[in-house]
């Protein structure tokens, strides 16, 4: 146990959790929490940072996501579950690591500067604490002296700053941090239900993991199928193109008869299967992946208590490591006065 390497990942609270997150990163937590010693945060600093006017959202929302990561299988007798600002050393390192950190090297992190231009073509203002959120990120990291983060594809620049982070300070104040790294799952990247590059909640493209059978059936329907050449698939007998349709993306992804895919998309290119018949299967696909997850949910959602004191049981266990980091900190920068 005591070479135990450790993971720290996260999730921001901001809403329900969908197949993208799935995909992208619970499948490969909920491998990985066998092998290694897991701190799954729900990075409530981090929502703040664009979503202060709305703290409601957060709040249920911290819920939501434990209940989420309950039901698919994460597993809160082997991994922590930790709220961010219950344990406020993230904040303290957050403080130290500013210290650290030139401007212009943190101005060039490419997701930020895209998340950045996209607040302000909305005529948002941008916080200093969303500005901050990288150099955030990387004290969640290395608070706990991660050596591995599981992330989906567009976390990847932050981890790259979470390495510059964790060797500028063991250049200048000896070793302290491991220097992490980053790793991507299965399917990094799952396209929306409109055949947009990401799912996501503010797209309204999302399937989510808490959608009943109903939900999902519309979405299903809704959704794009062949998104090639100028015009789509109106026919049966149109001979379809299956590289690139989100259906079929959605297909390979979450169908558990991969023989039914296989014939599916030979019939698809031959132009012998419409994409009602497709999109049928889609959705009796994603219902049976589903069906298991609903099941845990409704349990945890009966009983708030249990998933509380998931929340206070794993945020304590990481609170006993970062007061160490942070005294590892301080001794190496000569914080200490008295
Ligand atoms: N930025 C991540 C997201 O938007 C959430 C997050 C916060 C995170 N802290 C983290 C991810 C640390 C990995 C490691 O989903």
């Amino acid at each position: 146990m005591a070479d135990q390497q450790r993971i720290l990942t996260g999730m921001r609270p901001t809403g329900q959790l969908h197949l993208g997150h799935y995909l992208g990163a619970l499948e490969n937590w909920i491998q990985m929490q066998h092998e290694y010693e897991c701190f799954f945060l729900i990075a409530d600093y981090q929502a703040m940072g664009d979503h202060l006017d709305d703290i409601g959202l957060i709040q249920r929302s911290v819920i939501e996501v434990a209940t989420d990561w309950l039901a698919v299988g994460l597993d809160p007798e082997k991994s922590a579950f930790v709220i961010q600002s219950y344990v406020p050393e993230h904040a303290e390192l957050t403080m130290y690591f500013s210290m650290l950190m030139p401007l212009n090297q943190h101005q060039k992190n490419p997701t930020l500067r895209a998340e950045t231009a996209q607040l302000e073509a909305e005529n948002q203002n941008i916080t200093l604490g969303f500005f901050n959120y990288p150099i955030s990120q990387a004290a969640d990291i290395l608070l706990p002296k991660a050596h591995l983060v599981p992330v989906g594809e567009d976390q990847v620049a932050h981890i790259e700053y979470t390495r510059n982070v964790a060797r500028r300070f063991n250049r200048l104040y000896g070793e302290v941090f491991p220097v992490p790294r980053a790793r991507v799952g299965r399917i990094p990247r799952l396209v929306g239900t409109d055949g947009q590059a990401k799912m996501s909640k503010s797209l309204n493209n999302a399937v989510y993991l808490a959608d009943d059978p109903e939900a999902v059936k519309q979405r299903v329907r809704r959704m794009v199928s062949d998104i090639t050449g100028e015009n789509p698939r109106m026919r049966a007998t149109d001979p379809g193109v299956v590289e690139y349709n989100p259906a079929f993306l959605y297909h390979d992804a979450f169908n558990d008869d991969q023989d039914e895919v296989a014939e599916l998309k030979e019939r698809y290119t031959a132009g012998t299967v419409s994409d009602g018949e497709v999109k049928e299967k889609l959705t009796d696909a994603i219902n049976r992946f589903l069906e298991p997850i609903r099941e845990r949910r409704a349990w945890y959602e009966e009983h708030p208590d249990y998933v509380r004191d998931v929340l206070n049981a794993g945020t304590e266990r990481e609170r006993v490591i970062a007061r160490e980091t942070i005294e590892n900190v301080r001794q190496a920068m000569q914080v200490v006065y008295t």
